[in-house]
C-alpha cells in the first residue's frame, strides 16, 4: 500500500507523488481547509485536504481521531511561517489526491495525550503503545537486542533455545508450575533461568552460548522486578573469571556506544563485596552519589550510649556514620522523615550531629547524643568523617545487616533529595561475593549466587570446614545503583558440586532427585565454564530513563502479577481441571 513512512517524508520528496498509511492523530478544520496529522511508527506527516477536490474533501470531513487511513498525493513545501521544527517532516505536507478510510475507530477510552492511571494504560496497552514515548521505548529495546546479538555474533556466540516446560531451577524465587495432563500429579516448573541447561550446553561442547530468554519468578514485585522478565543469558567454556568479565564488559561498552552513543571508559572499576558494603552499605552501590559510610565502632566502644556501645562490641554489629555535606540546613522535619525512612529497613532510630561551628568544640555541635560521647569520640568522629561546618552526620547502630541496608538506602535517598548526583553513567563490577549466607530462619547456609557457583578455594575439605569465609568466583555488573547482570565461574567437578549441595543442606538423595542429571553430566567430561545473565528489562529501563521496567515491556504484569489487558490469570473450566487431575479448593466466602 504505502510507498514510505510518514516520518521519513522531507524536502527530498517535494513534488513527488507518494502514498502513506496510518492513524489520524488529529483533525483540524481551518477556513475551508482540513488538516490531518497522520501517524505511523516513524512519526507524523501533515495531510492537507483542499476543497478543490470535493469528493476527497467530503470524505475527509468524516475522519475522526484514530481512523486508519491510506492517503496518496503530492508532497509540497509548507508555506513560510507554517513549518514545524519539532517534526521530522515539519517542512513539508502532503496534498491529498486520494483518500481511503481503511477503518474507523470509536472514540478512545482516553486521549493519547492524556495522563491516565497505569491500570487503564495496561488495559488498553495497544493504545498506550501508540504514544510517542512508549513507541520510542520499544524501538530502543529493539536497538539494544540488535546490538547485543551483533556483539555476540562477532565474538563467536551461538543462539540456542532451552525448554520452558522444565524442572525447578534454584534461583531463589518461587516457581510457576504447570500441571502435566499426561503424568498425573506431576508438574513442570517454568524456568527461573536457563542456568542448568546452559551448563549442559557447555558439557555438550558448544563453547559459547547465548539466548535472549524469558525467565519466570514468583517473587514480591517491585519497580525493577516482573514475574516474567527477559535475560540476555550467556555461558562460555575454557575462560577464567577475568577473561569472562572482560568479554562481558566489552558487550556492555559496545551496547552503550551503539545504542546511546555513550563512551563508557574501560576497564570498569572493580570493587570487592566487602568494600562495597563497608563504603556504601550495598552490593550494588550507586557511585553517582558522593556520600560514604564511615565506620566508627572503635571510637564509641564502651561509651555511655548503649545504642552505640552494644553493636560496637558485637562481632555481628556495626556502628557507622554518614556525613552529609551542607546537611546542617536539614530541618527537624527532614530529619524525622529520614528517621521514618530508615525504619523501613529495620533501623530503630537515626542519631545525628549537626556541625555548626567546630572551632567552638562541643558548643558548636548540636545533637541529641552528644552528652553520651567522650571528647575523644567526638573529635575522632569529626576527624574520620572529615566533617566541616554546615555538615550533618547521621549514625546507624545495629546488626551489620540493618545498618548497611538502612544507611545504604539513606545515602542514595539523600543523594537524590539533595540533588548531589553526578551526571552520567557509573558502572562497576562487584566481585568476591561470599559463597554462602547464613539463613537464620531455616538455620542453614544459602548460596549467595546459586549452588553451581565455584568457590575461589577449590578444596572441598577446606570449603566444608569454613563455609562462612568462602569467597565465590561470582561477579555482578552494577550501573547507577542497579544490578544489571550477575554471573559466576561454575563448579565443573562432581565432587565439589556434591560438597556444595551438602553444605546447603541438600542431602545426597535430594541432590540426585533434583539435580542428578547435572551431577551425571559433570562426570562425563564437563569443561571448565562460566557465564552471566543480564536483565534486559533493567538495561532498557535505565537507557530509556524510565521509572519502572513495566515501561519498557510491551505487555507487562501489574504489581500484583496480573494482566489487566487479558484479565489473566483466569479461572478454568471443570473439564480442564479434570483432565489435569486437579481439584481446586474453593475458599469459603465470609461476608
Ligand atoms: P540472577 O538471578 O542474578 O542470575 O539474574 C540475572 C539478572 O536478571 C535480572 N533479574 C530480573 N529482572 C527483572 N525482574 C526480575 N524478577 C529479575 N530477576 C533477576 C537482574 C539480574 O542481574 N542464572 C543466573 C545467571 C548466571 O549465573 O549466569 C541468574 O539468573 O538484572
Ligand atoms: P533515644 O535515646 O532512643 O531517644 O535515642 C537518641 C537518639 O539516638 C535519637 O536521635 C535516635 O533517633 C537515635 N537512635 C536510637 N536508636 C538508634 C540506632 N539503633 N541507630 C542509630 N541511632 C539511633
Amino acid at each position: 500500500m504505502r510507498t514510505q513512512y510518514c516520518g521519513e517524508v522531507g524536502r527530498a520528496q517535494i513534488d513527488q507523488t507518494i502514498t502513506v498509511a496510518g492513524w489520524a492523530q488529529r483533525r483540524r478544520d481551518h477556513g475551508g481547509v482540513i488538516f490531518v496529522d497522520l501517524r505511523d511508527r516513524s512519526g507524523l506527516l501533515q495531510i492537507v485536504f483542499d476543497p478543490d477536490r470535493p469528493e476527497v474533501f467530503a470524505q475527509a470531513e468524516r475522519i475522526r481521531n484514530e481512523f486508519v487511513l491510506e492517503v496518496s498525493g503530492k508532497v509540497r513545501a509548507r508555506p513560510a511561517g507554517t513549518t514545524n521544527a519539532n517534526l521530522k517532516s515539519g517542512e513539508v505536507e502532503l496534498l491529498c489526491q486520494q483518500l481511503t478510510i481503511l477503518n474507523r475507530a470509536e472514540p478512545l477510552p482516553f486521549q493519547l495525550d492524556e495522563t491516565v492511571s497505569e491500570e487503564v494504560r495496561l488495559k488498553y496497552r495497544y493504545l498506550d503503545l501508540r504514544r510517542e514515548q512508549m513507541r520510542d521505548r520499544l524501538l530502543l529495546r529493539h536497538r539494544i537486542t540488535r546490538a547485543m546479538r551483533h556483539y555476540l555474533d562477532e565474538n563467536g556466540f551461538i543462539d540456542i533455545e532451552t525448554p520452558m516446560l522444565t524442572k525447578a531451577t534454584p534461583e531463589g524465587a518461587r516457581d510457576y508450575l504447570v500441571p502435566s495432563r499426561t503424568h498425573p500429579r506431576k508438574f513442570f516448573a517454568l524456568p527461573q533461568s536457563p542456568q542448568i541447561f546452559k551448563q549442559l550446553l557447555m558439557v555438550a561442547g558448544f563453547d559459547r552460548y547465548y539466548q535472549i530468554v524469558r525467565c519466570f519468578r514468583d517473587e514480591d514485585l517491585r519497580a525493577d522486578r516482573q514475574p516474567e522478565f527477559t535475560q540476555l543469558d550467556i555461558e562460555t567454556s575454557f575462560l577464567d573469571q577475568e577473561q569472562i568479565q572482560q568479554l562481558m564488559e566489552g558487550l556492555f561498552v559496545h551496547l552503550f556506544d551503539q545504542v546511546l552513543g555513550v563512551k563508557i571508559p574501560q576497564p570498569l572499576p572493580r570493587m570487592t563485596y566487602a568494600e562495597a558494603m563497608r563504603r556504601f552499605g550495598s552490593d550494588k552501590p550507586d557511585l553517582r552519589v558522593p556520600l560514604e559510610l564511615v565506620d566508627v565502632a572503635d571510637l564509641v566502644q564502651g561509651c555511655d550510649f548503649k545504642v552505640f556501645a552494644g553493636p560496637a562490641a558485637d562481632p555481628n554489629g556495626r556502628v557507622t556514620a554518614l556525613r552529609v555535606p551542607g546537611g546542617g540546613k536539614l530541618t527537624r522535619k527532614d530529619i524525622d522523615d529520614c528517621t521514618a525512612f530508615v525504619a523501613r529497613y529495620g533501623a530503630k532510630g537515626l542519631a545525628y550531629v549537626k556541625v555548626n561551628a567546630s572551632a567552638q568544640g562541643r558548643e558548636g555541635l548540636q545533637s541529641p547524643i552528644l552528652k553520651f560521647l567522650s571528647d575523644a569520640a567526638v573529635s575522632g568522629i569529626l576527624e574520620r568523617t572529615g566533617a566541616a561546618d554546615g555538615d550533618l552526620i547521621f549514625f546507624g547502630a545495629d546488626t551489620a545487616r540493618v545498618v548497611s541496608d538502612a544507611l545504604g538506602a539513606l545515602r542514595v535517598k539523600l543523594g537524590h533529595d539533595l540533588k548531589m548526583l553526578d551526571a552520567g553513567w557509573k558502572a562497576l563490577w562487584v566481585v568476591d561475593f561470599p559463597m554462602f549466607e547464613w539463613d537464620a530462619d531455616t538455620k542453614r547456609w544459602a548460596a549467595m549466587h546459586h549452588p553451581f557457583t565455584s568457590p575461589k578455594n577449590l578444596d572441598p575439605a577446606t570449603l566444608a570446614a569454613s563455609p562462612g569465609t568462602a569467597v565465590a568466583k561470582a561477579y555482578d555488573l552494577v550501573l547507577n545503583g542497579s544490578e544489571l547482570g550477575g554471573g559466576s565461574v561454575r563448579i565443573h567437578s562432581q565432587e565439589l558440586q556434591s560438597t556444595v549441595f551438602d553444605l546447603l543442606g541438600i542431602d545426597a538423595q535430594e541432590a540426585r532427585l533434583k539435580f542428578g542429571f547435572l551431577l551425571d553430566a559433570l562426570k562425563l567430561g564437563a569443561p571448565p565454564h562460566g557465564g552471566i545473565a543480564f536483565g534486559l528489562d533493567r538495561i532498557a529501563m535505565l537507557m530509556a530513563g524510565a521509572e519502572s521496567i513495566r515501561d519498557v515491556i510491551a505487555f507487562p504484569k501489574t504489581q500484583t502479577a496480573a494482566c489487566p489487558l487479558t484479565d489473566a490469570p483466569t479461572e478454568v473450566s471443570e473439564a480442564q481441571l479434570k483432565e489435569l487431575h486437579i481439584r481446586v479448593h474453593v475458599p469459603v466466602k465470609i461476608d
